[in-house]
C-alpha cells in the first residue's frame, strides 16, 4: 500500500504511522525525523521556528528514500506532502513509476488537545518546537500551507477522515476502520 498520514502537528501522525506502516508491512518514512537527524544548521533553524523546510530540498530528501529497495510495494508517508507544491511533486513522481496513493488518512483533534499533546510531549522529550510560541506557529502553518491538501486528495478520491481524539487504542481502531484492516 501507498499511503500517507496527513494532519496537524500532535494529531498523531507519527504514533498512528507506526502502527499502520506495520500491520501494512511498508517502511515508515516520516519526514520530520529524517530532517531531525539529518538537517544542517539551516533547516534545524527552520524547524526550531515551525517553518516548512523548501519544497525542493523535502521532494529530493522523500524521493530518494522512497527509491530504496524497502518502498518498492508500498509505504507510509508520515509529514509529507506538507502543501500543495509538495502533493503535485508527490503525484507527480507516482506518475513516472505507475503508481498512485492508496490512501491518505486525514487525523484531526480540537486545538487545545492538540496543544495539550504537544505541551506534554515537551515535559519527556526534549523537541526544539514543543514550546507555546513554536506550536501556535506550527498549527497556522498547517491552517494556512497544509490544510487545503484535503480538498486535493478528496477530490482524487483516497481521502479517509478519521477523529484523532480518544485514546492511542481507539483512534488506531479508527484509522485500521478507515483503512480496512486490523493495526492491533
Ligand atoms: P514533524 O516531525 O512532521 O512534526 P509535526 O507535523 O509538527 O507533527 P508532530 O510529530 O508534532 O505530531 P504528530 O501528528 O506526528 O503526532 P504524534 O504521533 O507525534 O515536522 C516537524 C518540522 O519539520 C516541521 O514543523 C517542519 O519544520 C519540518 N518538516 C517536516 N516535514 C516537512 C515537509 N514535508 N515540508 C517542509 N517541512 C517539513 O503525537 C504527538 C504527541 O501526542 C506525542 O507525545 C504522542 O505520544 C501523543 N499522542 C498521540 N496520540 C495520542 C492520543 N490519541 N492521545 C493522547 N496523546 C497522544
Amino acid at each position: 500500500m501507498r499511503l500517507v498520514m496527513l494532519g496537524p502537528p500532535g494529531s498523531g501522525k507519527g504514533t498512528q504511522g507506526v502502527l499502520v506502516a506495520e500491520a501494512a508491512g511498508v517502511p515508515h518514512v516520516s519526514s520530520g525525523a529524517a530532517l531531525r537527524r539529518h538537517g544542517g544548521p539551516e533547516v534545524q533553524a527552520l524547524m526550531a521556528a515551525g517553518e516548512l523546510v523548501d519544497d525542493q530540498v523535502m521532494a529530493d530528501i522523500v524521493s530518494t528514500r522512497l527509491a530504496e529497495a524497502d518502498a518498492e510495494g508500498g509505504f507510509l508517508l508520515d509529514g509529507y506532502p506538507r502543501d500543495v507544491p509538495q502533493a503535485a511533486a508527490l503525484d507527480a513522481w507516482l506518475d513516472g513509476r505507475g503508481e498512485r496513493l492508496d490512501a491518505v488518512v486525514l487525523l484531526d483533534a480540537p486545538h487545545q488537545e492538540l496543544t495539550d499533546r504537544l505541551l506534554a510531549r515537551a515535559q519527556v522529550e526534549d523537541r526544539v518546537d514543543d514550546n507555546p510560541t513554536t506550536i501556535t506557529h506550527r498549527l497556522e502553518v498547517y491552517r494556512t500551507r497544509t490544510a487545503p491538501l484535503a480538498a486535493h486528495y478528496d477530490k482524487a478520491g483516497v481521502l479517509r477522515r478519521v477523529d484523532g481524539t480518544g485514546s492511542v487504542a481507539q483512534v488506531a481502531a479508527r484509522v485500521a476502520a478507515a483503512l480496512g484492516f486490523q493495526t492491533a
